[in-house]
């Protein structure tokens, strides 16, 4: 049994030893925001945050962060859409197939953390690892920098 701390509650779940914690979020907690792109680590699609940090589950075991550890998807990042970075993304409809997306937002919300007011270069950075296959970068850049007017008030 491992307790992992998801989206702001000890959850115990039974799980093997070294299944990755994408496979724990999505099969065993239900949690299928957080989606499977590649499995190695490079496309972001199943980026969560732990301890405020992105982190690709697809190639952490569950284990790696069962100490105590904050796991935040993409269900825990607010109740009601109402984080700056969801909020900014409705409103210029970033969205098209949406495959990629749980990952692009949880990397900007890391980014936004960290950096408040980004430039184009910070946004570039932060969301490198997060691939789009329908090819909506302008859209993020332009998202992000609305979602970091929103938090600003
Ligand atoms: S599924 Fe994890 S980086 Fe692609
Ligand atoms: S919106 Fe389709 S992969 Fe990004």
């Amino acid at each position: 049994m491992l307790t992992l701390n998801i989206n702001g509650k000890d959850q115990e779940l039974d799980v093997p030893a070294d299944m990755p914690l994408l496979w724990v979020l999505r099969d065993v907690a239900h949690l299928t925001g957080t989606k499977f792109g590649c499995g190695m680590a490079q496309c972001g699609a199943c980026t969560v945050h732990v301890d405020g940090a992105p982190l690709r589950s697809c190639i952490t075991p569950a284990t790696a962060v069962a100490h105590g550890q904050k796991i935040l998807t993409i269900e825990g990042l607010s109740r009601d859409g109402s984080h700056p970075v969801q909020q900014a993304w409705a409103e210029l409809d970033v969205v098209q197939c949406g495959y990629c997306q749980s990952g692009q937002i949880m990397s900007a919300a890391a980014l936004l953390a960290k950096i408040p007011k980004p430039t184009d270069s910070d946004i570039d950075q932060g969301l490198s690892g997060n691939i789009c296959r329908c090819g909506t970068y302008p859209r993020i850049r332009a998202a992000v920098k609305r979602a970091a007017e929103i938090g600003r008030g």
